[in-house]
């Protein structure tokens, strides 16, 4: 697998290196983009320091960086108001600077988190996303969002705050527990339905981890390259960056009816994809049989393509939706797979057609 790049052309402008074994040379690709860095806070989880912190924190060595490491309970829970403000008066205590960096180790949980404190910690230090889930490499690293979780809802505290540098291993996905690997691959499986026809065939013909990971580059370089261009072309989410929520109004319904337990966020957005696209085919907006072609990719990789879930869970899930302003609701639908259209519902429509169909 050789070296692929990209350059996000958003806050300052970044580069995204996606390369087999970059962990190890990452020293030398932050000294070269953050030349005036002395000191690194590396912000991991349980699960990965074991894994890949030593290395990482060797290469920042070798290059002479005054290196911390902090590790935060794997799982949702540590992306948290405490954590950050642990976080904070760890970096403080260290004596950060304007010129040092954080550095972001692990999935979408620690991204966000380690993404909130660099964007806020002396209002702004530098920030590498090195994400280590394929969920994290495909989506969240990409396109600075960060954010921690209140009683209230999924992230409902954070900040936009492009990073200065995200560099991909490959090769950590390997690690992956099969359900978090697949948890990605429905996001992967979304852009295809909602910007490239020819990469969902192409998914389509990959059914399996085996298949899809000997194509991991692609896969990678694809899917950043959509994020990019979304990013590029709406930073601030508030036109085209609401198509990446494909199936997430209905997935976030299935999150909350799960209590966050039963179904990973992956799950829920498979079969949040496979509702929308036959909420789509009733209202007239998607083609037929769009649904039974999303269901036909899914499943095989064991990513579910029902959920049911109460009436009271859409509800809650649209009231704290950031997708939702006053009384409307923007849902995404796709006209077919690989173009998708933003259409705007009052909320009471929304969650009679949702409840009608999908409710118990
Ligand atoms: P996660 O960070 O919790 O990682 C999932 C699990 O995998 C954890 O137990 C973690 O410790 C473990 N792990 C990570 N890398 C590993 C590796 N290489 N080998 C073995 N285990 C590893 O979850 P996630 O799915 O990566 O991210 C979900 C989070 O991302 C949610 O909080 C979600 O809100 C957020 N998110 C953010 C954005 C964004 O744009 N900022 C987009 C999508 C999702
Ligand atoms: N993951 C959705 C976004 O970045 O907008």
């Amino acid at each position: 697998m050789e070296t692929r790049a990209l350059h996000v052309n958003a806050g300052g402008g970044y580069d995204i290196i996606i390369e087999p074994g970059i962990l190890d040379r990452a020293g030398e690709h932050i000294r070269r983009t953050l030349p005036g860095a002395k000191r690194l806070f590396v912000i991991t989880d349980s699960h990965v320091s074991p894994l890949y912190g030593a290395r990482l924190v060797a290469s920042l060595e070798t290059l002479s960086f005054e290196v911390h490491t902090h590790v935060v309970p794997a799982g949702e829970t540590s992306k948290c108001p405490g954590q950050l403000v642990a976080l904070w008066e760890w970096m403080a205590g260290h004596g950060i600077t304007r010129t040092d960096a954080v550095i972001a180790l692990g999935g979408g949980v620690v991204g966000d988190l380690a993404g909130f404190a660099a964007s806020t910690i002396l209002r702004g230090v530098g920030l590498v996303q090195i994400p280590t889930t394929l969920l994290a490499q495909v989506d969240s690293s990409v396109g600075g969002k960060t954010a921690v979780d209140l009683a209230a809802g999924k992230n409902l505290a954070g900040t936009f705050y492009q990073p200065d540098l995200v560099l991909m291993d490959p090769e950590t996905l390997g690690t992956l527990p099969e359900g978090v690997f697949m948890s990605g691959m429905a996001e992967v499986i979304k852009y295809g339905c909602i910007w490239d026809r020819e990469f969902f065939d192409f998914l389509a013909a990959r059914p399996s981890r085996a298949e899809l990971t000997e194509h991991m580059d692609h896969i990678l370089l694809t899917c950043c390259d959509i994020k990019r261009r979304v990013v590029e072309e709406d930073e601030h989410d508030t036109g085209l960056r609401m198509i990446l929520n494909f199936g997430h109004t209905l997935g976030h319904a299935y999150e909350l009816a799960g209590n966050y337990t039963a179904w990973s966020h992956g799950q829920a957005v498979a079969a949040g994809m496979a509702a929308a696209a036959g909420l789509g085919e009733k209202m007239g907006v998607t083609e037929p049989g769009t649904a039974e072609r999303i269901e036909a990719v899914l499943a095989p990789l064991g990513l579910p393509t029902r959920i049911k879930c109460g009436a009271e869970h859409i509800e809650r899930a649209l009231g704290v939706d950031k997708k939702s302003s006053g009384d409307s609701v923007t849902l995404i639908l796709l006209e077919r797979i690989g173009a998708v259209r933003r259409v705007k519902l009052s909320r009471a429509d929304l969650i009679e057609r949702l409840a009608g169909e999908y409710g118990r």
